[in-house]
């Protein structure tokens, strides 16, 4: 029986990508606000005994899961065989621990709410930071994907001369890996963060780098703090200026405004959240992980 897909508002284009790319039935829903605001969901494809690929990024998470669950119950009654939830962007995984008494950890919180719905989870570079495996929080089995070859591509391709550039520690996980397919060396920066939107950053020497194109790589790009900080820095260091890649273009209000207006050459992303900084296709490091 052949498997059949269903996109979440907003993940059309890369559900019909997987379902060609994987010869699976493309399914068709009605999802849609009552005029209080209330989530109508109706599945007009049959779906029974089938294995379903849910595709539904969670950038801004509050208002998809609603309809993430709706559909996942609603499979669940019409029949389905399995349900496999393809995220390329996977929300609430920074909240790791508790930083201040009282807090939630709202990844573990997340990870279990998902892990109810369904049997398989698909996603691109989670935030695995003060967590090492999704196998800590999430009780359903976890395949994690990563875009560092492709974006090692892109810079072998478009950035002659690339110095790679980690604002953070946590960012040398793919800093390095970039740097390395690309063969290209790569720094790495410290980075404090006091606020939400108030980090400091400190440069090492980076004479010797002068003729070199600074290619800032981070997995989240969100207030972009961080990109702006190290941009400001590296100008006052006299460096060219940078190309900023982010795997998951969040962009918080106005960040990437704000990014742009930093000086930076370029703003590049992968399209695991569809944005118009999208240069970097993901579909192709998914899709065989479905089949
Ligand atoms: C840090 O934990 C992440 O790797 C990113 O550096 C961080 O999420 C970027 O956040 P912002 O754009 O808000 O500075």
């Amino acid at each position: 029986m052949k498997k059949i897909v269903f996109a979440l508002p907003g993940n059309e284009a890369l559900a019909k990508y997987f379902a060609n790319t994987i010869q699976a039935d493309l399914g068709v829903t009605e999802i849609r606000n009552f005029p209080d605001g209330e989530t109508y969901v109706r599945i007009l494809s049959s779906v029974e005994g089938k294995e379903v690929i849910v595709v539904c990024t969670l950038h801004q998470p509050d208002a998809k899961l609603l309809p993430l669950l709706f559909i996942c119950n609603l499979l669940r009654d019409l029949k389905v065989r399995s349900i496999c939830l393809v995220a390329p962007y996977l929300a609430y995984m920074r909240q790791d621990k508790q930083f201040n008494p009282g807090e939630a950890v709202t990844s573990a919180y997340f990870a279990k709410l998902l892990s109810l719905q369904v049997d398989r989870l698909v996603t691109v570079d989670p935030h695995l930071h003060r967590r090492v495996s999704m196998k800590e929080i999430y009780s359903i089995p976890c395949e994690v994907l990563h875009a560092d070859g492709l974006i090692s591509e892109w810079v072998k391709k478009y950035i002659p001369n690339a110095l790679l550039i980690g604002p953070d520690s946590e960012s040398e996980q793919w800093v390095s890996e970039v740097a390395k397919n690309a063969g290209v060396p790569f720094i790495v920066l410290e980075k404090i963060r006091h606020g939400d939107c108030d980090v400091e950053i400190s440069v090492p020497k980076v004479e010797g780098y002068k003729n070199y194109t600074p290619v800032l790589v981070d997995d989240i790009i969100s207030t972009a703090r961080t990109m702006i900080e190290t941009v400001e820095l590296l100008k006052k260091a006299g460096m060219k200026p940078p190309v900023c890649i982010g795997v998951h273009a969040v962009f918080a209000g106005n960040a990437y405004k704000d990014l742009i207006k930093s000086g930076v050459s370029k703003v590049i992303t992968c399209n695991t959240i569809f944005h118009e900084s999208n240069a970097i296709d993901i579909g192709e490091i998914i899709a065989p992980h479905l089949l």
